[in-house]
């Protein structure tokens, strides 16, 4: 092959890389419904403790076998820092941070999401087996950040 025919080559295979990312991008967008948050995920970061359902922190049944978690992430802690919830019910986790970004990961699911402030962060999780998970902030947070942790029991 001819460098000429090489370079032709790989400005196809650029090309058609883009218009693949492009197809991608869009299938996620219109197919997927992923999006930025909308103006229904932001709350205004200094009045969180005032503001519903953050002015009341922790565990509740909203109906038989769903239940919502709201969760605070703060320096450096988590709010409730321990949350107990039954195996095999849907759980919505609603957080949001008070002060700066933090991170929030429970060791051994999927759940992997950052707290920002002025976001709301909304999971939906089912544990299917009993048992202990660690919560981990995993932004840098300041001098305590190694500190802020916190566990969900499944029971
Ligand atoms: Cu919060 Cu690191």
């Amino acid at each position: 092959m001819t460098v000429e025919r090489i370079e032709k080559v790989f400005l196809i295979l650029a090309g058609a890389m883009l218009v693949v990312f492009l197809l991608a991008l869009f299938y996620s967008a219109f197919g997927m419904g992923m999006h930025l948050p909308d103006r229904e995920g932001e709350i205004v970061p200094t009045e969180v403790r005032n503001t519903p359902p953050f002015d009341n922190p922790g565990v509740r049944e909203v109906e038989p076998g769903r239940y919502e978690v709201v969760v605070l992430g703060r320096a450096w802690a988590f709010e409730p820092d321990e949350i107990r919830v039954p195996a095999g019910a849907e759980i919505d986790f609603i957080s949001t941070a008070t002060d700066v970004i933090h991170g929030f990961h429970v060791e051994g699911t999927r759940m992997n999401a950052m707290l920002i402030p002025g976001q709301i962060t909304r999971m939906t999780y089912v544990f299917d087996e009993p048992g202990e998970h660690l919560i981990i902030c995993h932004e840098f947070c300041g001098l305590g950040h190694h500190l802020m942790y916190g566990r969900v029991i499944v029971e």
